[in-house]
């Protein structure tokens, strides 16, 4: 993401907009190139940075977006990319968790202006670290070549020339191959995670937790990976904290993770002028948002035991 927009000219002076409900990151790599993040509430459905109020945030100084596609349910692209060409701004899009997800029957990656991509460990497939950039301009391909390894461009049996800085973003050959090897089961990986969602929905569903305040993901089950399953806990009708719950899940042998406490809140942005109550979606999904286990190896007993757990630790502390 930082190559990108290096690639796309994007530093001092200018404004990437992008979500406050994501990894640092996303941000981090706008702060990097010395632009500046303009946070944009989300849209507590789809957890995903809520278009309909970017207008609002676009300044003279805006050039870029960075939506991401939080769990793997992607971004509007046809409101996205509608936007984008209406003020003229670049977007790379935060696909670290969309690989294998589809926008209206292609798979992100094949439309789009920069893509990107993480192949992290919790990722549906890993290289252990890394990740990659997709573009689809020639020129632009051969900038990120260049930014990707100290702006080195090698032609013949020994000549080198250095044009630009460039970094260390180069996915070793190991990394490649664990891809590989990984890039096959993509499918499979995909086919039972949404499974595992599907069977979430069906027990949440039996055990009414909706009627108990228990907000679940959007369900879409034709275009999302399944990424990760993230309910949001009914903060006010609760005697307990989110964190209470995880402990006690802990305690049953289930693991849980928080994706993700909301960027314009940590002290870094908070320096830069960002507090409470600015993006009020994001921040309520954000305190009480809880991922629970999803991965292909799980068993459908495994979702059960989730389900039937997290319901009772909820019913056992109702206010
Ligand atoms: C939404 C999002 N953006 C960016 C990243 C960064 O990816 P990586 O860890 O491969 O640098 C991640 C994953 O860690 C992510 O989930």
């Amino acid at each position: 993401m930082e190559i990108a927009l290096r690639i796309a000219g994007i530093g001092a002076g200018h404004e990437v907009i992008t979500t406050p409900m994501s990894w640092v990151a996303t941000s981090n790599v706008i702060l990097e190139v010395g632009a500046t993040p303009r946070f944009v509430d989300i849209d507590p459905v789809t957890r995903n940075i809520d278009l309909n109020l970017i207008e609002a945030a676009i300044t003279s100084n805006t050039r870029a977006i960075i939506p991401v596609d939080i769990a793997g349910l992607p971004v509007d692209r046809t409101k996205l990319y509608a936007l984008a060409r209406k003020h003229q701004l670049r977007v790379v899009e935060d696909a670290a968790q969309s690989f294998g997800s589809m926008w209206q029957g292609e798979r992100i990656g094949a439309i789009g202006d920069f893509v990107s991509f993480s192949f992290h460990p919790n990722k549906n497939i890993t290289t252990i670290e890394g990740g990659c950039l997709v573009m689809n301009n020639e020129h632009e391909a051969k900038l990120a070549e260049q930014y990707r390894l100290q702006g080195v461009v090698r032609s013949g049996f020994d000549d080198m020339e250095v044009e630009l800085v460039g970094g260390k973003f180069n996915l070793t050959d190991v990394a490649a191959r664990v891809g590989l090897g990984q890039l096959p089961h993509l499918e499979e990986f995909t086919v039972r995670r949404r499974q595992l969602a599907q069977l979430y929905f069906e027990l949440f569903s039996k055990a009414q937790a909706t009627s108990l305040g228990l907000m679940l993901p959007l369900a879409d089950f034709s275009q999302c990976n399944w990424h990760m399953y993230q309910v949001v806990l009914p903060e006010q009708r609760l005697n307990i904290k989110r964190a209470g719950i995880m402990a006690e899940l802990d305690a049953a042998g289930i693991g849980t993770g928080v994706h993700y406490p909301a960027i314009h809140l940590f002290k870094l942005y908070r320096g830069m002028g960002w507090k409470e109550s600015d993006l009020p979606q994001a921040e309520y999904v954000c305190r009480n948002i809880l991922t629970l286990p999803l991965y292909p190896t799980m068993a459908n007993t495994d979702v059960e035991r989730v389900v039937d757990t997290l319901m009772k630790i909820i019913r056992n502390h109702l206010n």
